[in-house]
């Protein structure tokens, strides 16, 4: 956390770049590192609130594409195009409300994060849940080929986490971009290239005839 009185420079100059958040820069390290996102793609972006990822998505997308937040709070950043949000739970995703705005996305971003207690193990395992629905969110809703980030705790579950990741994606890799606070536990996974073939073309012959 911040120390009271101590001037944080990651959050003045997302103030003087627009942004609503100090996150942005986190994701802006992490896309230059692994060149996450493209023009007109679909971005699912969880925990989205309030909205530096949004805004940054966005620009990156353009307007021939789509950046979904889904966050239990409203963003603090005007939704228009290609900005759209779903109000809800993470852990009680409504999949058929997120495949009537895409069918499937390129790529899913998570800087989910718990409302913390202050106590390790409780934070831990709160963190852990919301990073494995993120992880079920990606599972069910990104495309072969496509890329997933979240953000998760260091703690004794993480290599078991990694592992699952692993299952789902062809590489996986830690980041502690610059913007994220040397002394916090967060650190970021990135799963490249979802494994999986590409749905077969439509072989309806009466569609082709
Ligand atoms: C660190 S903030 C995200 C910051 C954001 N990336 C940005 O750039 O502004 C974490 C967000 O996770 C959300 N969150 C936590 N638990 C959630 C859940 N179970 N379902 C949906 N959102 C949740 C919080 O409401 C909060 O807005």
């Amino acid at each position: 956390m911040p120390r009271p009185g101590v001037p944080d420079p990651y959050r003045r100059r997302a103030r003087e770049a627009g942004y609503v958040s100090r996150a942005v820069f986190k994701l802006k390290a992490m896309d230059a590192r692994f060149h996450l996102v493209r023009r007109g793609q679909r971005v699912l972006d969880l925990g989205c609130s309030p909205g530096s990822w949004l805004q940054y998505l966005g620009e990156r997308v353009g307007p021939q594409g789509l950046v979904l937040g889904v966050d239990v709070k409203p963003p603090a950043v005007s939704l228009k195009p290609p900005l759209d949000f779903l109000a809800g739970d993470v852990q009680s995703l409504d999949l058929a409300a997120l495949r009537e705005k895409a069918p499937s996305f390129d790529l899913v971003v998570s800087d989910l994060a718990p409302a913390t207690s202050g106590i390790r193990e409780v934070d831990e395992s709160r963190s852990l849940a919301l990073a494995r629905a993120a992880l079920a969110a990606a599972r069910q809703l990104l495309r072969p080929g496509g890329h997933f980030l979240v953000k998760v705790f260091e703690g004794p579950d993480l290599p078991q986490l990694v592992a699952e990741v692993g299952q789902v994606f062809a590489e996986v890799h830690r980041a502690k971009p610059a913007g994220s606070r040397a002394a916090s536990r967060e650190l970021y996974l990135v799963g490249l290239k979802k494994k999986g073939a590409p749905p077969p073309p439509d072989q309806n012959p009466g569609q082709h005839g």
